[in-house]
């Protein structure tokens, strides 16, 4: 089984603005509410994969309520921890003259220790030898930098396989817990060392260097339309993005990240659920909002991905 962790979820507001302009008076032309947050977004992608996992996290509020109701129906298993305070909303303008996305984001309610006990008790009873835990997305306000580093830690020692998607501090002392799987962008990885990756040649030796330091099997460089570079123990695989009108970019490292999950939960062999992240990540740019694209165009594109092991 897949659980994925969200400890600072959202409900994404997309509000659809031809050329919007800062400082003016924007109309709202449509808009549509999802379920977000990045855990909760691995969980939507691995669902329409045909994939199943559990939704796992703190939730709050009405806000918390939404969530919940709109995962039920769904049909995404969830084992979210209840607190009083207000999940938060995160608006993302998508301006579809110009095709950019920009994202107003909330920092969310801190969070209290006794909140997130509850969570990692309810993770280690659920998850077993084997199964896989994907943590995505920053840490809450009030939970302690090390956090994440503390979880894994206690997860790989029981067996249980860890993907971690995250930024800045949270991956920096992730990492050195020894995640099975990393998933940053190339600006991430760079921030990590503290380098620019300015060439592929540099964003593999970065990789290569992040996995031998920390014991990490696998690091998945996404870079964006440019597609993305898998360093695994056994082999370097490249693969170039698909071609795709844009509609909306968020949402597409979790995708690529859910998609890896499924992929090596399943079983499947190491080219093809890299080649499926491509695909998987695309078809989710394709999509408005933070919505997950439908497996058939998951398939379609997965026949056009062209990668290469280096
Ligand atoms: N414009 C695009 N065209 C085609 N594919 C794209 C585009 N943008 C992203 N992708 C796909 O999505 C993958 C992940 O994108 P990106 O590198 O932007 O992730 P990210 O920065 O982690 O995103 P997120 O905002 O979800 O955290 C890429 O490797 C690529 O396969
Ligand atoms: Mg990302």
């Amino acid at each position: 089984m897949i659980y994925t962790v969200t400890l600072n979820p959202a409900r994404d507001r997309t509000v659809v603005i031809p050329n919007f302009a800062a400082g003016k008076v924007n109309r709202i032309v449509s808009f549509r509410d999802d379920p977000g947050g990045k855990g909760i977004n691995v969980s939507k992608v691995i669902k329409s994969l045909g994939g199943d996992s559990v939704a796992m996290g703190i939730l709050g509020g009405n806000t918390g309520r939404y969530i919940l109701a709109c995962l039920d129906e769904m049909k995404i298993h969830n084992d979210f921890v209840f607190v009083n305070a207000e999940t938060r909303t995160n608006i993302k303008v998508f301006d579809e003259k110009n095709l950019v996305t920009t994202d107003i984001n909330e920092a969310g309610s801190p969070v209290e220790p006794e909140a997130l006990d509850k969570v990692i008790g309810r993770i280690l009873k659920n998850a077993k030898k084997g199964d896989i835990v994907v943590f995505a997305g920053k840490i809450p306000a009030g939970a302690p930098s090390d956090l994440l580093y503390q979880w894994i830690k206690t997860l790989e020692e029981n067996g249980v396989r860890t993907v971690l998607d995250a930024d800045s501090k949270t991956l920096k002392e992730g990492v050195k817990a020894s995640p099975m799987l990393i998933k940053p962008n190339e600006i991430e990885l760079g921030e990590l060392l503290g380098e620019t990756l300015d060439s592929l040649d540099k964003i593999i030796l970065s990789a290569k260097r992040v996995m031998a330091e920390n014991g990490i099997s696998f690091v998945a460089v996404s870079m964006g339309a440019n597609g993305a570079v898998f360093v695994t123990k056994n082999a370097i695989y490249r693969a170039k993005g698909l071609k795709i009108q844009a509609k909306s970019t968020v949402g597409a490292g979790d995708a690529m990240a859910a998609a890896l999950a499924y992929g090596i939960d399943a079983g499947m062999k190491e080219m093809d659920y890299c080649r499926l992240s491509i695909a998987a990540s695309a078809a989710a740019v394709m999509c408005e909002g933070t919505q997950s694209a439908d497996r058939e165009i998951v398939d379609a594109l997965n026949e056009k991905v062209e990668i290469f092991e280096m």
